[in-house]
This record gives structure tokens, sequence and C-alpha cells, in this order.
């Protein structure tokens, strides 16, 4: 099979280290089997699927599930994220090496299954985490400073007459694991970064010498509160969208390496669960097949990163930081062939309807952007050419 590449951008195929499928528990939504296509076309070649499902991902019962039903699917690697804990009260450590060691090998533990409010089980789970050689994911809110909020404490909320959600909820907790991995000589990786202050806290923690890596997804890198104007649902997500000024330190960060990779935090709901009030629909957005896109014209676009960047941030980095051996390298001659091929001037709009997703809560409908993946290489069989999964 001959694959025409002319003006097109080989990069070593991307890995998302936070992809909500809903399987098990809300397959109305996403499964597995979409998931992975919305992946593929994404130009996806690994995936961490987040331990919120329903029931929670606790057990190696789930997380092997996981993973063979995304070896059954063949498109990406599904790998499972556990729970760091089990029970709604999470003061109990999960059996993280029975996890660790079974068939899905589990490589990373995350609190958005069941919240690690106790600062002292995140200790114990960083402790854990690095005698059994894996990573803590820190979803990087203060429960407590959350309950109830959608949005943030900026100008447009308060007008807007919606809740805060103030920036010191995920500061404080990235703060705080930040000390707590230092001292349990651990690493610790924050989800979904979306403030400046988080920004400077990583510089701060990283001149300290704690290691300590951070995601940020492309809806913060491209959209700012002003979405909230028209109290439409499709624009609350956990964080919530914040200031351009925000927007700004995300984008330096993720030039300057403070913050590390790009991860999605893909997020389908069903239409009933994000129709209502804006306040009590469900926080989340469809993320995959945007993803790329978005990278170009935030940084790409603007100068912030070059197409060797752009490699790093979605691919080489979060292989790297959740220990990949067989995703992300440089391409090589001997190395597995996950690739990714790009064109970078190729205008598209996004349709919902036409994503491969089930839900089609994409805050990116009817939005133009000018790249797109045409074709994905899992272990060199293509799983995507033309924009289209090969079955
Ligand atoms: C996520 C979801 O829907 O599972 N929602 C979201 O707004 N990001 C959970 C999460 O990562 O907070
Ligand atoms: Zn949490
Ligand atoms: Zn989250
Ligand atoms: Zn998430």
């Amino acid at each position: 099979e001959v694959i025409e590449a002319a003006g097109q951008v080989l990069l070593p195929g991307f890995v998302d280290l936070h992809t909500h499928l809903r399987e098990p528990g809300r397959e109305d939504t996403e499964t597995i089997e979409s998931g992975s296509s919305a992946a593929a076309l994404g130009g996806y070649t690994a995936v961490f699927a987040m331990a919120n499902t329903s029931p929670v991902a606790d057990s190696v019962v789930i997380t092997d599930h996981v993973w063979r039903r995304g070896q059954e699917v063949g498109l990406v690697d599904v790998h499972p994220v556990g729970a760091v804990t089990v029970g709604l009260e999470g003061k109990q450590l999960a059996e993280m090496a029975t996890m660790a060691s079974g068939i899905g090998k589990v490589k990373m533990f995350s609190d958005d299954g069941h919240c690690v409010y106790d600062p002292l089980i995140m200790r114990r789970a960083l402790e854990y985490s690095s005698a059994l050689g894996v990573l803590i994911a820190q979803h990087a809110e203060e429960p407590r400073l959350t309950v109830g909020a959608v949005a943030h404490e900026g100008p447009t909320a308060a007008r807007l007459g919606l809740a805060g959600w103030p920036r010191a909820a995920e500061e404080s907790i990235v703060a705080r694991d930040a000390l707590l991995a230092r001292d349990a000589g651990a690493r610790v990786h924050i989800c979904h970064a979306s403030t400046a202050g988080t920004v400077e806290l990583m510089k701060w923690a990283r001149g300290q010498g704690i290691s300590i890596t951070a995601e940020v997804t492309p809806h913060h890198l491209l959209l700012d509160d002003s979405r909230l104007e028209t109290y439409d649902a499709v624009n609350r997500v956990n964080p919530p969208l914040r200031e351009p000024s925000d927007i700004a330190a995300l984008r330096q960060g993720l030039a300057d390496g403070v913050i590390d990779c790009v991860a999605t935090d893909h997020a389908p709901h069903a239409e009933q669960d994000k129709c209502c009030e804006f306040s009590a629909a469900r926080p989340g957005m469809l993320g995959l097949e945007t993803a790329l896109a978005i990278v170009a014209q935030t940084m790409v676009a603007t100068g912030l990163l070059d197409w060797r960047g752009v490699a790093r941030v979605m691919s080489e980095r979060p292989a790297e930081i959740v220990g990949l051996s067989d995703q992300g390298r440089p391409i090589a001659v001997g190395e597995p062939a996950n690739l990714t091929l790009v064109d970078p001037d190729r205008e598209w709009t996004v349709r919902a309807p036409e994503l491969a997703s089930i839900a089609q809560n994409s805050p990116f409908d009817a939005m133009t952007f000018g790249a797109r993946v045409t074709t994905t290489l899992l272990r060199g069989r293509v799983t995507v050419r033309d924009g289209k999964v090969r079955a």
C-alpha cells in the first residue's frame, strides 16, 4: 500500500493521557469501540481511559476488561487508568499492585473516580506509586471549594450569576501535591491545568527539583469564558473555561515545556445531560478528533511551537511521562510504526453529528480549522486513511 504524503507532516502517533470512554456504565454516550474510532481519527495510537466509569475502575476486573476490549477493537491501545482509592469516602487505597500486574498493566492511577480529599491518603498513594513504578495523576480540584460551582470568580461569571470556581480550587491542590510528592520522593502528574497560577506553581516546583508534570487541554488553549455568555451547557467543563490571560500563560507554558503535554480530557455526555440549565448540566466536552487542529491553530500558527514541538507535546512527552516504551518514539528504522500524517493546510469545518463519538457535545461544532489528521498507523497497520477509519 502506497500512502501519498506530499505536503504533509509526519509525526509519531499521538498519546492521550486523559480520555473518558464511558465503558462500562454509559455506553449510550461512548464505548471503547466508538471512542477508539474517534481517537484514531484524531491521530492517536494510545489513549489512557480514565477511571471514573460506572462502576469506577478500582479493580483489576474492570481495568483488564478495558485493555482487552481495546485490543479487540484494534484501532488504538486503550490503556486503563486505575482509581487511587476504593469506596466513596476515598479513605482506602485501591489494590494498585494487582491492577498494575494484570493483563491491562495499569501504569497510571487517578483520583477522578473517587476524589482524594485526605492528604494522608494522597501521601500514601504517592509513596506506594513510587515503590510500584506507576504514576499518580491528580485531577486537581479541591472539592470543598468547588461543590456546586460552575465557573470561576472572574467578572464574566459574576455578571452572569454563575457560582464561583476559584482558581485556588486547582492551585491549592497543585501546591499540596507538589509538596507531598517531594516528601514521598514520588512523581505526580497534574491533569487539565487551567490557570496562570498553576503555570507559576509548576515553575516553582520544578525549580525545587520536584518530579511534577502537567497537561493542558485543547479547549483550555482556545476557548475563554466569554463563551459562557450564551449559557450553552456545551461550554460547561471541569475546570471551567477561564480568562484570556490564563490562556496566554498556558500557551506560553506549553511552549516553554513548563506544561509538558496536551491531553484531551475527551468527555462525552448525552444530550439529556447537557440540555438542562447550565449549572445542572454534566461537565465535559468531546476532544479527540479536534485536538490536533486546535494545537495547530493555537500553538503552530501563532509561532509558539514548530511541528517538532507538536511531536513532543502530543506524543513523546506523554509517552515518557507514563513510561510507554513502544509509543512516542523518534521515527527511526526498527521502531514500531505508530505514525500520524497531518495535512497542515487542510481547511475543514467540525460537524458534531459527523464525529465518531456517540455523544455530540463538541464546543467546536461549526468551527473551521486549518489543519487535519489524514492518516494514522498503529504498529504499521493503517487505522485511518484519508480521514476515514479502516475496519
Ligand atoms: C470529566 C467527565 O465528564 O468525566 N468532566 C470534565 O468536565 N472534565 C471529568 C473530569 O475530568 O473532571
Ligand atoms: Zn479529585
Ligand atoms: Zn477532571
Ligand atoms: Zn477528565
